[in-house]
Protein backbone atom coordinates (compact mmCIF):
# COMPACT_ATOMS: atom_id res chain seq x y z
CA UNK A 1 0.00 0.00 0.00
CA UNK A 2 0.95 3.73 -0.86
CA UNK A 3 2.44 5.52 2.06
CA UNK A 4 1.98 9.26 2.61
CA UNK A 5 3.90 10.71 5.45
CA UNK A 6 2.16 13.82 7.02
CA UNK A 7 5.85 15.43 6.70
CA UNK A 8 9.64 13.54 5.82
CA UNK A 9 12.63 15.65 7.27
CA UNK A 10 14.97 13.88 5.98
CA UNK A 11 13.52 14.48 2.21
CA UNK A 12 13.08 18.17 2.88
CA UNK A 13 16.71 17.97 4.60
CA UNK A 14 18.26 16.41 1.16
CA UNK A 15 16.35 19.31 -0.75
CA UNK A 16 18.83 21.42 0.61
CA UNK A 17 21.66 19.41 2.35
CA UNK A 18 24.76 21.49 0.86
CA UNK A 19 23.27 25.07 2.63
CA UNK A 20 22.51 23.06 5.52
CA UNK A 21 25.41 21.13 5.90
CA UNK A 22 27.65 24.12 5.20
CA UNK A 23 25.68 26.01 8.23
CA UNK A 24 26.64 22.81 10.45
CA UNK A 25 30.29 22.80 9.25
CA UNK A 26 30.46 27.01 9.96
CA UNK A 27 29.30 26.79 13.40
CA UNK A 28 30.92 23.56 14.59
CA UNK A 29 34.77 24.43 13.11
CA UNK A 30 34.43 28.10 14.71
CA UNK A 31 33.09 26.49 17.78
CA UNK A 32 30.35 29.57 17.64
CA UNK A 33 27.93 27.74 20.27
CA UNK A 34 26.11 30.21 22.29
CA UNK A 35 24.78 33.29 21.12
CA UNK A 36 27.32 33.98 18.22
CA UNK A 37 26.93 35.63 15.16
CA UNK A 38 24.26 32.84 13.76
CA UNK A 39 21.94 33.91 16.58
CA UNK A 40 22.58 37.41 15.52
CA UNK A 41 22.13 37.16 12.12
CA UNK A 42 18.81 34.92 12.28
CA UNK A 43 17.25 37.55 14.85
CA UNK A 44 18.09 40.19 12.39
CA UNK A 45 16.56 38.22 9.00
CA UNK A 46 13.19 37.05 11.55
CA UNK A 47 12.52 40.72 12.50
CA UNK A 48 13.30 41.98 9.13
CA UNK A 49 10.90 39.25 7.61
CA UNK A 50 8.25 39.93 10.34
CA UNK A 51 8.14 43.87 10.12
CA UNK A 52 9.15 44.39 13.81
CA UNK A 53 12.38 46.23 15.32
CA UNK A 54 13.74 43.03 17.10
CA UNK A 55 13.39 39.26 17.49
CA UNK A 56 14.51 37.53 20.10
CA UNK A 57 15.83 33.66 19.70
CA UNK A 58 14.50 31.42 22.83
CA UNK A 59 14.40 27.74 23.40
CA UNK A 60 10.65 27.34 22.22
CA UNK A 61 7.45 28.46 21.21
CA UNK A 62 6.47 27.86 24.92
CA UNK A 63 9.10 29.84 26.21
CA UNK A 64 8.34 32.97 23.67
CA UNK A 65 5.02 33.22 25.53
CA UNK A 66 6.23 32.83 29.16
CA UNK A 67 8.73 35.60 28.35
CA UNK A 68 6.82 37.97 26.76
CA UNK A 69 4.13 37.42 30.02
CA UNK A 70 6.84 38.07 31.99
CA UNK A 71 7.66 41.15 30.42
CA UNK A 72 4.29 42.73 30.13
CA UNK A 73 4.87 42.14 34.06
CA UNK A 74 1.66 39.53 34.43
CA UNK A 75 1.48 37.20 37.28
CA UNK A 76 -1.06 36.51 40.42
CA UNK A 77 -4.28 38.70 40.12
CA UNK A 78 -3.88 38.82 36.27
CA UNK A 79 -6.40 37.24 34.18
CA UNK A 80 -5.61 36.55 30.45
CA UNK A 81 -8.06 35.49 27.72
CA UNK A 82 -6.92 32.90 25.41
CA UNK A 83 -8.96 30.58 23.06
CA UNK A 84 -10.51 26.99 24.10
CA UNK A 85 -9.50 25.07 21.11
CA UNK A 86 -5.17 26.26 20.69
CA UNK A 87 -2.23 23.76 21.80
CA UNK A 88 -1.80 23.16 25.19
CA UNK A 89 1.07 25.48 25.79
CA UNK A 90 -0.59 29.03 25.04
CA UNK A 91 -2.65 28.28 28.42
CA UNK A 92 0.33 26.41 30.46
CA UNK A 93 2.21 29.39 30.03
CA UNK A 94 -0.47 31.54 31.70
CA UNK A 95 -0.96 29.25 34.41
CA UNK A 96 2.68 28.97 35.28
CA UNK A 97 3.04 32.91 35.56
CA UNK A 98 0.56 32.74 38.41
CA UNK A 99 -1.86 34.25 36.50
CA UNK A 100 -5.79 32.99 35.19
CA UNK A 101 -6.46 31.69 31.65
CA UNK A 102 -9.99 32.55 31.24
CA UNK A 103 -10.94 30.51 28.51
CA UNK A 104 -13.12 31.95 25.26
CA UNK A 105 -14.81 29.69 22.15
CA UNK A 106 -13.51 29.39 19.20
CA UNK A 107 -15.13 30.38 15.52
CA UNK A 108 -15.41 28.74 12.22
CA UNK A 109 -11.35 29.40 11.00
CA UNK A 110 -10.54 27.76 14.43
CA UNK A 111 -9.51 31.16 15.56
CA UNK A 112 -10.84 33.02 19.06
CA UNK A 113 -14.14 34.28 18.53
CA UNK A 114 -14.38 37.81 18.35
CA UNK A 115 -17.54 39.18 19.45
CA UNK A 116 -17.23 36.38 22.52
CA UNK A 117 -13.98 38.20 24.11
CA UNK A 118 -15.83 41.25 25.40
CA UNK A 119 -18.00 39.25 27.93
CA UNK A 120 -15.08 37.47 28.84
CA UNK A 121 -13.20 40.83 30.26
CA UNK A 122 -13.93 41.34 33.76
CA UNK A 123 -11.70 43.97 35.99
CA UNK A 124 -9.01 41.72 36.42
CA UNK A 125 -8.32 41.23 32.76
CA UNK A 126 -4.69 42.23 31.85
CA UNK A 127 -3.94 40.56 28.32
CA UNK A 128 -5.79 38.56 25.56
CA UNK A 129 -3.56 35.69 24.22
CA UNK A 130 -5.19 35.50 19.68
CA UNK A 131 -3.66 32.22 18.61
CA UNK A 132 -2.98 32.51 14.82
CA UNK A 133 -3.63 28.65 14.29
CA UNK A 134 -2.72 26.35 10.76
CA UNK A 135 -1.39 29.65 9.14
CA UNK A 136 -4.86 31.74 9.47
CA UNK A 137 -4.52 35.11 11.34
CA UNK A 138 -7.10 35.60 13.95
CA UNK A 139 -8.66 38.42 12.97
CA UNK A 140 -5.97 41.19 14.89
CA UNK A 141 -8.54 44.26 13.41
CA UNK A 142 -10.64 43.75 15.68
CA UNK A 143 -8.62 41.78 18.83
CA UNK A 144 -7.00 44.99 18.56
CA UNK A 145 -9.97 47.17 18.76
CA UNK A 146 -11.06 45.54 21.80
CA UNK A 147 -7.75 45.37 23.67
CA UNK A 148 -7.66 49.03 22.87
CA UNK A 149 -11.04 49.70 24.80
CA UNK A 150 -10.22 47.40 27.43
CA UNK A 151 -6.51 48.59 27.72
CA UNK A 152 -5.57 44.78 27.23
CA UNK A 153 -2.13 43.84 26.46
CA UNK A 154 -1.86 41.25 23.42
CA UNK A 155 0.74 38.78 22.72
CA UNK A 156 0.00 37.05 19.94
CA UNK A 157 0.50 32.96 19.55
CA UNK A 158 1.88 33.16 16.30
CA UNK A 159 3.84 29.64 16.64
CA UNK A 160 1.61 28.28 13.90
CA UNK A 161 1.62 30.82 11.50
CA UNK A 162 4.79 32.33 10.29
CA UNK A 163 4.49 34.49 6.83
CA UNK A 164 0.65 34.72 7.34
CA UNK A 165 -0.76 38.66 7.00
CA UNK A 166 -3.63 40.61 7.38
CA UNK A 167 -4.07 44.14 5.81
CA UNK A 168 -3.90 47.28 8.87
CA UNK A 169 -6.62 49.43 7.99
CA UNK A 170 -4.47 52.37 9.55
CA UNK A 171 -1.98 52.08 6.80
CA UNK A 172 -4.23 50.04 3.88
CA UNK A 173 -0.45 47.81 3.67
CA UNK A 174 -0.31 44.35 4.89
CA UNK A 175 0.86 43.80 8.13
CA UNK A 176 2.19 40.18 9.51
CA UNK A 177 0.96 37.94 12.05
CA UNK A 178 3.21 38.59 15.31
CA UNK A 179 3.52 42.32 14.35
CA UNK A 180 0.47 43.33 15.89
CA UNK A 181 0.44 43.13 19.94
CA UNK A 182 3.11 43.96 21.88
CA UNK A 183 5.11 40.60 21.00
CA UNK A 184 4.44 38.00 18.94
CA UNK A 185 5.64 34.57 19.75
CA UNK A 186 7.46 31.70 17.10
CA UNK A 187 8.12 27.89 17.41
CA UNK A 188 10.95 26.40 15.62
CA UNK A 189 9.59 22.94 16.40
CA UNK A 190 10.55 20.63 13.63
CA UNK A 191 7.20 20.05 11.62
CA UNK A 192 6.59 24.33 11.83
CA UNK A 193 6.64 26.00 8.83
CA UNK A 194 9.85 26.85 9.60
CA UNK A 195 11.34 23.95 11.30
CA UNK A 196 14.87 23.48 13.19
CA UNK A 197 16.19 19.84 14.11
CA UNK A 198 15.03 20.72 17.56
CA UNK A 199 13.49 23.10 19.97
CA UNK A 200 13.55 26.38 18.78
CA UNK A 201 11.01 29.75 19.49
CA UNK A 202 11.49 33.45 19.32
CA UNK A 203 9.33 36.67 20.10
CA UNK A 204 9.55 39.49 17.82
CA UNK A 205 8.04 43.04 19.18
CA UNK A 206 8.84 47.16 18.37
CA UNK A 207 9.22 47.31 22.08
CA UNK A 208 13.04 47.95 23.16
CA UNK A 209 12.36 47.72 26.85
CA UNK A 210 10.64 43.88 26.04
CA UNK A 211 13.49 42.93 23.56
CA UNK A 212 16.21 43.94 26.39
CA UNK A 213 14.14 41.73 29.09
CA UNK A 214 14.04 39.16 27.16
CA UNK A 215 17.53 38.68 26.10
CA UNK A 216 18.62 39.41 29.44
CA UNK A 217 15.86 36.94 31.15
CA UNK A 218 16.99 33.80 28.52
CA UNK A 219 20.38 33.88 30.00
CA UNK A 220 19.51 33.66 33.42
CA UNK A 221 18.66 36.86 33.90
CA UNK A 222 22.38 38.35 33.05
CA UNK A 223 23.84 41.05 30.75
CA UNK A 224 26.43 39.58 28.43
CA UNK A 225 28.20 42.55 28.42
CA UNK A 226 28.71 43.93 31.91
CA UNK A 227 28.14 40.48 33.91
CA UNK A 228 25.38 41.97 36.20
CA UNK A 229 22.55 40.13 37.04
CA UNK A 230 19.04 42.11 36.19
CA UNK A 231 16.36 39.66 37.88
CA UNK A 232 16.16 35.84 38.75
CA UNK A 233 16.10 34.27 34.74
CA UNK A 234 16.05 31.14 33.06
CA UNK A 235 18.37 29.18 30.68
CA UNK A 236 16.12 29.37 27.14
CA UNK A 237 18.27 31.36 24.72
CA UNK A 238 18.12 29.29 20.83
CA UNK A 239 21.09 27.82 20.22
CA UNK A 240 23.06 28.75 18.36
CA UNK A 241 23.60 26.02 15.80
CA UNK A 242 19.59 25.50 15.62
CA UNK A 243 19.83 29.00 14.43
CA UNK A 244 22.17 29.09 11.52
CA UNK A 245 19.77 26.20 10.42
CA UNK A 246 16.68 28.65 10.17
CA UNK A 247 18.18 31.00 9.19
CA UNK A 248 19.00 28.78 5.79
CA UNK A 249 15.20 27.71 5.91
CA UNK A 250 13.99 31.26 6.52
CA UNK A 251 15.68 32.08 3.33
CA UNK A 252 13.26 29.50 1.47
CA UNK A 253 10.27 30.41 3.34
CA UNK A 254 8.38 32.35 0.83
CA UNK A 255 8.89 29.95 -2.03
CA UNK A 256 8.03 27.43 0.40
CA UNK A 257 4.73 29.07 1.28
CA UNK A 258 3.81 29.39 -2.21
CA UNK A 259 3.88 26.21 -2.96
CA UNK A 260 1.79 25.23 0.34
CA UNK A 261 -0.89 27.33 -1.05
CA UNK A 262 -0.52 25.20 -4.68
CA UNK A 263 -0.87 22.27 -2.59
CA UNK A 264 -4.05 23.79 -0.51
CA UNK A 265 -5.50 24.78 -4.30
CA UNK A 266 -5.24 21.54 -5.72
CA UNK A 267 -7.23 19.81 -2.46
CA UNK A 268 -9.87 22.62 -2.43
CA UNK A 269 -10.09 22.37 -6.67
CA UNK A 270 -10.63 18.39 -5.80
CA UNK A 271 -12.76 18.28 -2.78
CA UNK A 272 -15.12 21.32 -2.43
CA UNK A 273 -17.81 19.11 -3.66
CA UNK A 274 -18.05 17.04 -0.53
CA UNK A 275 -20.67 18.09 1.23
CA UNK A 276 -19.63 16.54 4.33
CA UNK A 277 -16.35 18.58 4.48
CA UNK A 278 -15.49 22.26 5.41
CA UNK A 279 -12.48 22.87 4.14
CA UNK A 280 -9.89 25.28 5.52
CA UNK A 281 -10.68 28.18 3.00
CA UNK A 282 -11.88 31.49 4.67
CA UNK A 283 -13.93 34.32 3.26
CA UNK A 284 -11.82 37.55 4.10
CA UNK A 285 -9.34 38.79 1.33
CA UNK A 286 -7.89 40.81 4.24
CA UNK A 287 -6.25 37.66 5.52
CA UNK A 288 -3.36 35.43 3.83
CA UNK A 289 -3.61 31.48 4.81
CA UNK A 290 0.05 29.98 4.19
CA UNK A 291 -1.44 26.96 5.36
CA UNK A 292 1.11 25.91 7.81
CA UNK A 293 -1.84 22.53 8.47
CA UNK A 294 -4.64 21.87 6.43
CA UNK A 295 -6.98 20.96 8.52
CA UNK A 296 -10.50 20.68 7.52
CA UNK A 297 -13.27 19.53 8.97
CA UNK A 298 -15.39 15.92 8.32
CA UNK A 299 -18.62 15.41 9.80
CA UNK A 300 -18.21 11.76 9.87
CA UNK A 301 -14.92 12.38 12.85
CA UNK A 302 -13.15 9.26 13.62
CA UNK A 303 -14.28 7.23 10.73
CA UNK A 304 -13.00 9.33 8.30
CA UNK A 305 -9.62 9.61 9.73
CA UNK A 306 -9.19 6.23 10.91
CA UNK A 307 -10.35 5.45 6.77
CA UNK A 308 -7.32 8.07 5.65
CA UNK A 309 -5.03 5.58 8.01
CA UNK A 310 -6.26 2.36 7.32
CA UNK A 311 -5.10 3.63 3.63
CA UNK A 312 -1.82 4.46 4.43
CA UNK A 313 -2.14 8.24 4.73
CA UNK A 314 -0.65 9.96 7.94
CA UNK A 315 -2.94 12.60 9.43
CA UNK A 316 -2.89 14.75 12.41
CA UNK A 317 -6.37 14.89 14.56
CA UNK A 318 -5.62 17.67 17.19
CA UNK A 319 -7.35 18.02 19.40
CA UNK A 320 -9.58 15.49 19.72
CA UNK A 321 -9.66 15.72 23.60
CA UNK A 322 -9.93 20.03 24.16
CA UNK A 323 -6.95 20.90 26.66
CA UNK A 324 -9.99 22.10 29.46
CA UNK A 325 -11.11 18.29 30.00
CA UNK A 326 -8.13 17.26 31.17
CA UNK A 327 -8.89 17.08 34.65
CA UNK A 328 -4.73 17.54 35.87
CA UNK A 329 -5.11 21.02 34.42
CA UNK A 330 -8.25 22.12 36.47
CA UNK A 331 -9.38 24.29 33.84
CA UNK A 332 -13.01 25.79 33.68
CA UNK A 333 -14.84 24.26 30.94
CA UNK A 334 -17.87 26.90 30.58
CA UNK A 335 -19.14 25.46 27.59
CA UNK A 336 -17.61 26.22 23.93
CA UNK A 337 -19.75 24.35 21.64
CA UNK A 338 -17.60 25.03 18.26
CA UNK A 339 -14.27 23.72 19.82
CA UNK A 340 -16.66 20.85 20.91
CA UNK A 341 -17.48 20.28 17.39
CA UNK A 342 -14.24 20.86 15.75
CA UNK A 343 -12.49 18.51 18.51
CA UNK A 344 -14.60 15.62 16.96
CA UNK A 345 -14.72 16.68 13.49
CA UNK A 346 -11.18 17.90 12.89
CA UNK A 347 -8.40 16.47 10.53
CA UNK A 348 -5.49 17.53 9.04
CA UNK A 349 -4.19 16.33 5.76
CA UNK A 350 -0.75 16.04 4.78
CA UNK A 351 0.73 19.56 3.93
CA UNK A 352 4.21 19.88 3.74
CA UNK A 353 6.68 21.76 0.91
CA UNK A 354 8.43 18.04 -0.17
CA UNK A 355 5.86 15.95 -0.54
CA UNK A 356 4.78 15.24 -4.29
CA UNK A 357 1.96 15.93 -6.35
CA UNK A 358 1.41 12.25 -6.64
CA UNK A 359 0.96 11.88 -3.06
CA UNK A 360 -1.58 14.83 -2.98
CA UNK A 361 -3.38 13.09 -5.53
CA UNK A 362 -3.41 9.47 -3.96
CA UNK A 363 -4.82 11.64 -0.84
CA UNK A 364 -7.89 13.10 -2.91
CA UNK A 365 -8.36 9.96 -4.51
CA UNK A 366 -8.88 8.21 -0.78
CA UNK A 367 -10.80 11.12 0.58
CA UNK A 368 -13.19 10.73 -2.27
CA UNK A 369 -13.42 7.01 -1.86
CA UNK A 370 -14.51 7.16 1.96
CA UNK A 371 -17.50 9.76 0.28
CA UNK A 372 -18.37 7.18 -2.50
CA UNK A 373 -17.16 9.16 -5.57
C1 LIG B 1 -0.36 27.40 18.81
C2 LIG B 1 0.89 26.95 19.51
N1 LIG B 1 1.27 27.57 20.62
C3 LIG B 1 2.40 27.22 21.27
C4 LIG B 1 3.19 26.20 20.82
C5 LIG B 1 4.39 25.83 21.63
O1 LIG B 1 5.56 25.79 20.87
P1 LIG B 1 6.77 24.83 21.33
O2 LIG B 1 6.37 23.44 21.05
O3 LIG B 1 7.92 25.30 20.49
O4 LIG B 1 7.00 25.09 22.78
C6 LIG B 1 2.84 25.53 19.64
C7 LIG B 1 3.64 24.46 19.05
O5 LIG B 1 3.90 23.41 19.44
C8 LIG B 1 1.64 25.89 18.99
O6 LIG B 1 1.25 25.26 17.90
Amino acid sequence: MRKVRFVEPGKLYRMIKEELDAAYFEVMERGDLIDRGQLRSFEENLARFVGTKYAVGLNSGYDALHMSLRAAGIGPGDEVIVPAHTFVATCSAVVNVGATPVLVDVGKDFNIACDLIEEAVTPRTRAVIPVHLSGWMADMVRVMEIARRHDLIVIEDACQSLGSSMIDPATGERRMAGAWGLTGCWSFYPFKILGGYGDGGAITTDDPEVALFARRMRYNGEDRETGEYHGHGFTCLLDNLQAAFLDVKLRYLPRWIERRKGIAARYREALSDLPDLLLPHYDDPRRDHVYQNYTLRAKQGNDFSEYLKANGIEVLTQFRKPYYRHEALKLKDRGFPETEAISREVCSLPMNVEIDDADIDYVIAVVRRFYGR
